[in-house]
């Protein structure tokens, strides 16, 4: 195994500018404690630039958390997502204060409608307001060529791909699917809450899932009668306490499906051992 070179640490954005260079940048934006569906964007984006500078941010972003949520006890270890990073190919590691980023003073917000209505939108307020304002704020930062995200986050790729074709942002966005465990969980930071047996638990929401496409797949196309698939899974468990299980179109709307449209997708959150979880898959071959 070869020792990957560490990546050059920054704090502020003059030492962001002088570690970029001026050559193609590809950015991944995310909120550390690093597993394999980060190292999955960070290797892309290195195949996106081979010759240029991966650039990876990590901040735990406080103006996407609700009052009530985990800000305070968001995992993080700075020291292994360095070595994450670095053997995912990461050149860049932009880790800046909550200072640097909001400033006293700090007064603007980026609010896309639409997209951002429903589903994480409903149940989050404020969320993606956050989460539009610092990626802005990080892509203004670094300006890169492109930037990745993960279509585990599939209502957050949609709001962030409104926002850079509305204000006509120079960054190409590219989705990348999501990675799962071996279960069929999909890997997030927040499953560092849950123990070994509980994360077994939480496969239920991957396998309400599934039955929503074997649905889809067997010829179902009423919206009613495939959520409904996915909700007979959910209430196999009675941890499970679901928010919304949702099929939608490209929009985020919840509407009779086009058939067979490559958007066509089907979305889930749902309360376990009191860890908010939350998955998506397509719904059409892909
Ligand atoms: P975070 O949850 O750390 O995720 C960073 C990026 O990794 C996001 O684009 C997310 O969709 C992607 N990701 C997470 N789990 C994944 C998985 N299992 N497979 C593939 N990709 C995965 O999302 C955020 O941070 C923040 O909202 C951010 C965009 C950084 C803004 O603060």
């Amino acid at each position: 195994n070869a020792v990957s070179p560490s990546p050059q640490v920054v704090a502020t954005a003059a030492d962001l500018r002088a570690a970029l260079g001026g050559g193609p940048v590809a950015l991944v934006p995310t909120m550390g404690y690093l597993h394999d569906g980060h190292a999955a964007l960070i290797r892309e984006a290195r195949r996106l630039v081979p010759g240029g500078r991966v650039a990876v941010s990590i901040f735990v972003n406080p103006m996407q958390f609700g009052p009530a949520e985990d800000l305070s006890r968001y995992p993080r270890d700075l020291e292994r997502d360095l070595r994450v990073a670095a053997e995912a190919g990461a050149d860049v590691i932009f880790h800046p204060t909550p200072e640097t980023i909001y400033p006293a003073g700090f007064a603007t917000q980026v609010s896309v409608s639409g997209v951002s209505g429903g589903l994480d939108g409903a149940a989050r307020p404020g969320h993606f307001t956050g989460v539009a304002t610092v990626v802005l704020k990080l892509l203004n930062l670094v300006r890169p060529e492109h930037a990745l995200f993960g279509e585990k986050d599939w209502q957050q790729l949609a709001v962030i791909r409104r926002m850079v074709t509305d204000l006509n942002v120079p960054v190409q966005i590219h989705g990348v699917p999501t990675v799962r465990a071996e279960s069929g969980l999909a890997l997030s930071s927040r499953n560092s809450y849950l123990s070994a047996e509980q994360q077994e638990r939480a496969v239920l929401l991957s396998r309400a899932l599934r039955a929503v496409q074997a649905a889809y797949d067997g010829g179902e196309r009423r919206t009613a009668a495939l959520e409904a698939a996915g909700h007979a899974v959910l209430a196999q468990d009675s941890e499970a306490v679901p928010d919304y299980l949702s099929v939608v179109d490209g929009d985020m709307a919840v509407r009779e499906i086009v058939d067979n449209s490559p958007m066509n997708r089907v979305l889930v959150a749902a309360r376990m051992f009191g860890v908010r979880l939350i998955d998506n898959m397509p719904l059409s071959a892909q």
